[in-house]
């Protein structure tokens, strides 16, 4: 039975790719986005709300009606682009977490979250970045969903509108690895393509009920699995 969704985050690197994929499956009917800018990907599937005051968005996803089954975000934000930590972690903590509580209040059945790998291993855990997406994770599993998925991806690779802070050294090490061995690019990152897909497919995964918990997480090996050793599309 087809299946609507809502997407936040979906001008990001890895929501666009949740949105587009999410838009060429059968398993959804409509996909709905909130979102400040428009969306890349056109489709008669897609209902877009444009709403450049994010304080509105909670309200707007409870709005939705009949709730998306699912709803992924993919919501986040750099330090430089909010201006400063205090900024960051009003986007990255805790508007994600009034979206999640917004959706389990609505009744949505499935959250999916796209975090970030290796934020609970010393020293990263003491980072504020670390304590934003444990933060998130924390609440959504309190929170108690017919079903949650945590994505937890290494580096993130894949075109910028915006370069990462940092990143371009980092990352063109990891793009490096990848000319030598793909194995070893595959511990440390993966394309923005691989983590969006892999957030769809779990998705689909759950709903056929072939989760393996109603808290599941995925972690690099797993995101790798799904979005691109087992992708058919
Ligand atoms: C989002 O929600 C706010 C508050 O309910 C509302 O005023 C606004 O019109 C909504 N935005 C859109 C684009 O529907």
């Amino acid at each position: 039975m087809a299946s609507t969704a809502a997407v936040i985050g979906s001008t990001g690197l890895v929501g666009n790719v949740i949105l587009s994929t999410a838009l060429g499956l059968d398993a959804f009917k409509t996909v709905y986005t909130i979102s400040r800018r428009a969306p890349k990907p056109e489709s008669p599937k897609l209902a877009a709300t444009l709403e450049t005051d994010t304080t509105k968005w909670t309200s707007n996803l409870s709005s939705i009606t009949p709730p998306p089954s699912t709803v992924f975000s993919a919501l986040g934000t750099t330090r430089v682009a909010a201006g400063g930590i205090a900024n960051q972690w009003k986007v990255d903590h805790d508007l994600n977490v009034e979206l999640a509580k917004a959706a389990r209040a609505a009744g949505v059945k499935t959250f999916v979250f796209v975090s970030s790998g290796g934020t609970r291993a010393f020293p990263s855990s003491n980072l504020p970045y670390s304590k934003m997406k444990v933060g998130v994770e924390d609440s959504i599993k309190s929170l108690d969903f017919s079903q949650a998925i945590i994505l937890r991806p290494g580096i993130i690779l894949g075109h910028r509108d915006v370069p990462h802070q940092g990143g371009p050294l980092l990352i063109g090490l990891i793009h490096g690895l990848g000319k030598i061995s793909q194995g070893w690019q595959d511990k440390w990152g993966a394309e923005a393509e691989v983590i969006g897909r892999a957030a769809v497919h779990a998705s689909v995964l759950a709903a056929e009920g072939k989760a393996p918990s109603n808290y599941w997480i995925l972690e690099q090996a797993d995101i790798i699995r799904l979005g691109r050793d087992e992708w058919k599309a």
